[in-house]
């Protein structure tokens, strides 16, 4: 029989994300109004050893649905990724009262979740992170307000290389991943979109596509590099020695993690902050929250961390097609 809960803990992990404040509030909330105790653990799994816990009322997340970052912190924990840094969190739950814990972050902190589940905490992970290379779910909170950050960004350095008649290299955050850069590839209208998972390091044939848009009278060129090739301010230099076109390079950086979330970050953080709560009351533990096919839906994290994700070959097609 699924034992009956009476507190759930909250943390957030890994790389903050716009909108994961509107998750918070969302299990918060939830948890409440089904007679719940919400204790916030602040600091992602750090937070937990350090023992750095809250008593969370819903006054405590009013007015915060809007502002981006997260407002329990967050962090990277060596210790927690050893056994006895699990069992001693574990333990720290057991001796504050609490039986589950949902989890916002992205595949690293499911790991941790997986971990304290098999030590007997309830545990539920929602996907939080800018980068969308999450396989289970076609949604990550704050991939849509960093994709809107990064593509405002662009436009403005669009209009100031356009003036100049330069080409520029804007580098966008996505670890490994190339969805951000894919998505304002199409959405800015660029010249050529550098991702990871398709990128031949062939530096040859952007240049003859620069020299070719240039005689065909295109005032820019912008071209969208991912994090995850990187080194954009070696590129322009080399490009510019190859064209005789001035070549810039902006690294868009942390600007993309940061901001007031969008409708949509919010609304689905809400509803998956919901989720996690209802499901960890249904006795499920060891699950991630994710959204397919217009559904939110959850898996085993084991499940979860073994799917795979790649660009879709259509839509990566077509970013070519529009980019002549
Ligand atoms: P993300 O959750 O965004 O993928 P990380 O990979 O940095 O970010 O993971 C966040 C945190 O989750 C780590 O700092 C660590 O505390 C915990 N974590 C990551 N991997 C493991 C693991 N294998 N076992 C236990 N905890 C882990
Ligand atoms: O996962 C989000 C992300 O911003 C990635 O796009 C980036 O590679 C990484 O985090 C940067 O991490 P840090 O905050 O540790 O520099």
């Amino acid at each position: 029989m699924a034992k009956e809960l009476k507190t759930i803990g909250v943390l957030t992990s890994g790389g903050d994300a716009p909108g994961m404040n509107a998750a918070i509030r969302g299990v918060v909330r939830t948890a409440i109004a089904r007679g719940l105790k919400v204790k916030g653990i602040k600091k992602g799994y750090q937070g937990l050893l350090n023992e750095e816990i809250i008593d969370m009322e819903t006054k405590h997340v009013s007015d915060i649905i809007q502002r981006g970052g997260t407002i329990l912190g967050t962090a990277r924990s060596m210790e927690f990724k050893t056994a006895e840094g699990q069992e001693k969190g574990a333990e720290i739950c057991r001796k504050h009262g609490i039986d589950g814990v949902v989890v916002i972050g992205g595949d690293g902190s499911y790991r941790g979740a997986q971990k304290l589940s098999q030590l007997g905490i309830n545990t539920i992970g929602i996907p939080g992170t800018i980068d969308l290379d999450i396989s289970c779910t076609e949604y990550t909170i704050g991939f849509d307000t960093a994709v809107n950050t990064a593509m405002q960004a662009i436009d403005k350095v669009k209009d100031t290389s356009s003036s100049h008649e330069r080409c520029s290299i804007i580098e966008v955050m996505g670890r490994n991943a190339g969805y951000i850069a894919l998505w304002c590839g199409i959405a800015n209208g660029a010249e050529d979109i550098l991702l990871p998972e398709r990128y031949d390091y062939n530096e040859q044939n952007i240049i003859n596509n620069i020299i070719s848009n240039r005689k065909r009278g295109k005032t820019h060129h912008i071209i969208i590099n991912a994090e995850g090739i990187g080194h954009s301010t070696s590129m322009a230099r080399r490009i510019e020695a190859a064209t005789g076109i001035e070549t810039r390079a902006t690294i868009l950086g942390y600007m993309q993690r940061g901001g007031c979330p969008t409708a949509r970050d919010r609304y689905y953080a809400s509803i998956m902050g919901s989720y996690a709560v209802d499901i960890l009351l249904q006795g499920k533990t060891n699950r991630v929250v994710g959204y397919q096919h217009g559904e939110f839906v959850d898996f085993d994290i084991e499940e979860a961390l073994q799917m795979n994700k790649g660009i879709d070959e259509y839509e990566f097609e077509v970013s070519k097609v529009l980019a002549i």
